[in-house]
C-alpha cells in the first residue's frame, strides 16, 4: 500500500491506473477507522482493481471547533488496518494541501439540507460537498463507497453526483453495529465508560420506532413521540432531534405514503459527544 500526501501524487497515480484500464474505488473517510469503514474498503477491493482510501479530517465541515479539535486522529493505526483490507493507496493530505486557499464556492441543496444534520449543523454539507468534489476530481473513481449511518450525507452526495455529472457510481452500505446495537462511529472512541454503557439506548429508541413504523398503525407523529419518550427516560441523553422522514427526500412525514421507504433519524449528545444514527424501513 502506498501512502500519498499530495494532490499531485494522487492525481498522477489515478491517471496511471485509468490509462491501464483499471477500475478505481474510493472510500472517503476522516480516519479513526472501525469495522464499518473496513467493510467499505473490502467491498471496494472486491469490486475494483485499485482502492484509494482518503483520511482527512475536513475542517470546512465542522460547525463546532471543539468537535474538530477533539476528533480522533490515529493515522498510524489506521494505515495498519487498511493494507490487509485491500487498500492500494492511502491518501493522507494536510489541510493546506486540500485547501491551498480558502474556498468561496457555496453549495445549496435546497430542502435536502434544510432538515436534520443540515438544519442543526450550519455549513456542514457545504464542507462535505466541497471536500468530496475535490476528492472525486483528484482520484477520478469509478465507484465511491459511503456508510448509511450518515443517511443525509448519502442523499446529499447522490444529488451532488447527479447535478455535477460526476461519472461514477455511489455505493451505500448498511450501518455496522456493535454487539449491543450501538452504531459504529469514530466518535464512539470519545465516550467514557459511563456514556458508552448508555449509548445503546439510542438504537433501542430506533428499534421501537422501527417496530411501530412496520405496523403503520400509529401515525408518524405518534411514532416520533414514543421513541422520544423512551430516550427521554435516560437523563444523560440530550436528544437534538428525532425525525420520521421519507427515506429518499428526507422530509418529515405527516402520514404514511404507500410503497415509500421510511427513515427514522436521530442526533443526541451524550457525555460531551454528539452521536447520530438511523434505521430505514422499506415501504
Ligand atoms: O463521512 C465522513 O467521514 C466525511 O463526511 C467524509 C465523507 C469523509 C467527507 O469529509
Amino acid at each position: 500500500m502506498e501512502i500519498l500526501n499530495t494532490a499531485a501524487a494522487l492525481q498522477a497515480q489515478t491517471e496511471t491506473w485509468r490509462r491501464e484500464g483499471k477500475r478505481i474505488g474510493l472510500v472517503p473517510t476522516m480516519g479513526a477507522l472501525h469495522e464499518g469503514h473496513l467493510q467499505l474498503v473490502r467491498a471496494a477491493a472486491q469490486e475494483c482493481d485499485a482502492v484509494v482510501v482518503s483520511i482527512f479530517v475536513n475542517p470546512t465541515q465542522f460547525n463546532n471547533p471543539d468537535d474538530f479539535r477533539l476528533y480522533p486522529r490515529l493515522p498510524e493505526a489506521d494505515a495498519a488496518l487498511l493494507a490487509p483490507a485491500g487498500c492500494t493507496a492511502l491518501f493522507l493530505p494536510a489541510v493546506t494541501e486540500m485547501y491551498p486557499q480558502s474556498t468561496v464556492l457555496r453549495f445549496d441543496f435546497g430542502a435536502l439540507e434544510q432538515v436534520m444534520e443540515g438544519a442543526h449543523r450550519p455549513g456542514h454539507f457545504n464542507g462535505v460537498a466541497t471536500v468530496v468534489s475535490k476528492l472525486f476530481h483528484l482520484s477520478r473513481p469509478h465507484r465511491v463507497y459511503f456508510g448509511q449511518k450518515d443517511l443525509q450525507q448519502v442523499a446529499i452526495v447522490r444529488q451532488l453526483i447527479a447535478d455535477l455529472s460526476f461519472d461514477l457510481e455511489l455505493v451505500a452500505f448498511p450501518t455496522v453495529r456493535e454487539a449491543d446495537g450501538l452504531a459504529m462511529s469514530s466518535r464512539n472512541r470519545r465516550l467514557d465508560a459511563e456514556a458508552r454503557a448508555i449509548a445503546p439506548r439510542l438504537y433501542q429508541g430506533l428499534q421501537l420506532a422501527e417496530k411501530l413504523v412496520q405496523g403503520r398503525e400509529a401515525s408518524p407523529a405518534a411514532v416520533q413521540a414514543a421513541a422520544q419518550e423512551l430516550l427521554a427516560s435516560e437523563p444523560a441523553l440530550d436528544l437534538e432531534y428525532l425525525e420520521v422522514v421519507d427515506a429518499q427526500t428526507l422530509q418529515p412525514l405527516t402520514d404514511w405514503q404507500p410503497h415509500r421507504a421510511v427513515a427514522v433519524c436521530l442526533a443526541a449528545h451524550l457525555g460531551g459527544v454528539r452521536l447520530i444514527d438511523n434505521v430505514v424501513i422499506e415501504g
